[in-house]
């Protein structure tokens, strides 16, 4: 990916991030999330690119902004593909809960799945751990394997999972075989991110949550050179006919792999903080302006930048795009 569009796109989450910001702890999650959508396509459309939104806020039919299939940017050369999450934890901004973030990924071509808005059963560990886990195999076998892989005891592994009661037995299969649980009550890109870095305490992501999520999940993953598993959760018949339209094989059988999910060679991953969470600090406002606190991260180069911005609002109180 062209470096100026690295930047160019850090300014579309923080943009939606400030944005979503100040509606944090107000209870309204729909409209955070309205705001970091309107601000990212505003930022997004600036972009000298053709970019296609190819995991977005749903379907074209139920998402006004930011659907699947919708294109973006100002038009050039490059043309790129893009998932987005705008507001990921829509409850935790409007609680002022930690962990919301914008985030965003951008590929050539085809770098990035085309799913339907559905849900995905999810397996996320660290590099050490690559190889030694299935996703088919029992959650015990699992967790031996990373066990082994990191040179630690079952006692001393955490998995983070959302709590839901989907989840009741696979929460009761972790800790029959002895590891230690972090349930979340939103929110599983960031932990899907915690359990590839090492200093975390966290060392797997276990469960189902949205498709989405996991499609930028992957992404961070293969920048980070972890591993993921996933299988498809379809809801309905219409989100399986969605898929079939995209060309996808329904099978929940089928496990997709980080290549899978993420097949480009030129991925670039990027977050904004909203609130702040355990690996990003929220936007912080002050007189005239704004300081954000965002990752990025390149499958090409495996550099991670933690970069931190102050933004100067223009005199009605806007980020100043150009
Ligand atoms: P939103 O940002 O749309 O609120 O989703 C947050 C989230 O917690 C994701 O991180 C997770 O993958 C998904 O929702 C889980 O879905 P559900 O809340 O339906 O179990």
């Amino acid at each position: 990916m062209e470096r100026y569009i690295t930047l160019e796109i850090l300014r579309v989450t923080e943009a939606a991030a400030i944005a979503a910001a100040r509606l944090m702890g107000k209870g309204d999650r729909k409209d955070a999330d309205r705001a970091a959508v309107n601000a990212m396509r505003t930022a997004l459309n600036d972009i000298s690119f053709r970019g296609k939104i190819v995991i977005g806020e749903g379907e074209r039919d139920e998402a006004p902004m930011l659907y699947i299939g919708e294109e973006v940017g100002s038009g050039g050369d490059l043309e790129v593909d893009i998932a987005v999450d705008p507001l990921e934890g829509t409850n935790l901004c409007a609680t002022g809960s930690p962990n919301a973030l914008s985030v965003m990924a951008v590929s050539e071509k085809n770098g990035l799945l085309y799913c339907p808005d559905t849900y995905m059963e999810k397996l996320v560990v660290r590099p050490a751990a690559k190889g030694v886990v299935d996703i088919r195999a029992s959650v015990k076998e699992n967790l031996e394997g990373i066990a082994r892989a990191l040179s630690r005891d079952i006692d001393d592994l955490v998995v983070v999972i959302l709590d839901r009661p989907r989840h009741e037995q696979l929460i009761k299969d972790v800790r029959a075989a002895g590891a230690r649980i972090k349930l979340i009550s939103d929110g599983d890109i960031t932990p899907a991110i915690a359990a590839i870095v090492e200093g975390t305490g966290i060392h797997a992501l276990m469960g189902i949550g949205g498709a989405p999520e996991g499609v930028l999940s992957a992404a961070a993953v293969k920048c980070l050179g972890g591993e993921m598993q996933a299988r498809m959760r379809w809801r309905n018949e219409e989100e399986k006919q969605r898929a079939i339209k995209m060309g996808m094989d329904i099978s929940e059988d089928k496990v997709y792999t980080t290549d899978d999910l993420a097949p480009g060679d030129d991925i670039v991953f990027v977050a904004t903080g909203v609130t702040k969470g355990d690996i990003l600090n929220g936007v912080s406002f002050f007189g005239g302006g704004a300081r954000t606190n965002s990752l990025i991260l390149s499958s090409k180069t495996r550099e991670i930048r933690f970069v931190d911005t102050v933004h100067v609002f223009d005199k009605v109180g806007k980020i100043i795009l150009r």
